[in-house]
């Protein structure tokens, strides 16, 4: 199969990369470093995970070359009114001189207070930036590849009616859109909309976010079982075929090796895969954040 896809930016972005979304700072550092040294070329990190310094670490210690790695991270809620500072910070965390992937991490702007990371309201609702759209973030986005510490800007949780307002004002087509992806949650229409685009779909928590509950499905573990694979490398597979880059996160170096390892699905494989949210009680979004707006969804 293939290991890269290529971005509306010309660049290769690997087809797996390693997610860090819940993985603690002082196991983090090892798992990148243990990715990097298996075979991984591509990193997931975020500022709000708060441990972008111990995944620098990690892409230190491995050893290869900044060239040959890609690295997305991503600006918080608070600094849609300022997302090269976040940068910036992120940046200085990394122990980088560039990513190669900048997101959007929601399409939701926070009002910044201090340090705080979600501000709340005292009614103890999100303070939302009311007078501030994520079209206007889009807008100081597009002024950060001409600054060379982001090569390709992109978001992550964006819904249909999102993108189709960004793109009606947008210079720069997103290079990724970053969405919960797995066969619980196929996100079948948003795919067939962001590829009729150039947008690469990235999924996160492919294998079901913690624990993996994805991986304890009984169509995934026969599919597993013809192919004398992991469970894993069957949801992993499956993103790949349908063009979308997968993100499974782990900190367990075992798990981290097996996950970049793609199996080749039949189309009828994929089928069953592709219907299986349509079984009873199977449709299932695992991360349900709490905003007070309508994200489309
Ligand atoms: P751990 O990090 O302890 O290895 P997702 O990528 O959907 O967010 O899923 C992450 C969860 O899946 C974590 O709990 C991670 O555990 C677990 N996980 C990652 N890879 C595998 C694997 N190959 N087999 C079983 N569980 C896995």
């Amino acid at each position: 199969g293939q290991t890269t896809f290529k971005l509306n930016t010309g660049a290769e972005i690997p087809v797996v990369g390693l997610g860090t979304w819940q993985s603690p700072a002082d196991e983090v550092t090892k798992a990148v470093e243990s990715a990097i040294k298996s075979g991984y070329r591509h990193i997931d990190a975020a500022w709000i995970y708060g441990q972008e310094a111990a995944v620098g670490k990690g892409i230190k210690a491995s050893g290869v070359p900044r060239s040959e790695l890609f690295i997305t991270t991503k600006i918080w809620c608070t600094y849609h009114r300022q997302p090269e500072a976040c940068l910036d910070e992120s940046l200085k965390n990394l122990g980088l001189d560039y990513v190669d992937l900048l997101l959007i991490h929601w399409p939701v702007p926070l009002e910044k207070r201090g340090d705080e990371k979600i501000p709340l309201n005292e009614d103890g609702s999100r303070a939302i930036d009311r007078d501030w759209s994520p079209e206007q973030t889009w807008e100081l986005m597009e002024k950060i590849p001409a600054t060379g510490k982001a090569k390709a800007i992109g978001v992550s949780n964006w819904s249909v009616p999102y993108l189709e307002k960004l793109l009606s004002k947008a210079k720069i087509v997103p290079a990724t859109n970053q969405v919960e992806l797995h066969p619980f949650l196929p996100q079948h229409e948003l795919v067939k909309f962001c590829q009729s685009k150039g947008i690469v779909m990235q999924a996160y928590s492919p294998l079901g976010s913690s624990g993996g509950p994805v991986l304890q499905d009984s169509l995934v573990q026969s599919i597993a079982k013809a192919h004398n694979a992991d469970p894993a490398q069957v949801v992993i597979s499956w993103a790949a075929q349908r063009g979308v880059v997968a993100l499974p996160k782990s900190v367990t170096p075992s798990r981290i090796e097996t996950n970049r390892k793609l199996i080749e699905l039949s189309d009828d494989e994929m089928l069953q895969l592709n219907e299986l949210h349509k079984q009873d009680g199977k449709a299932v979004r695992l991360v349900k954040p709490n905003w007070g707006v309508d994200l489309g969804w």
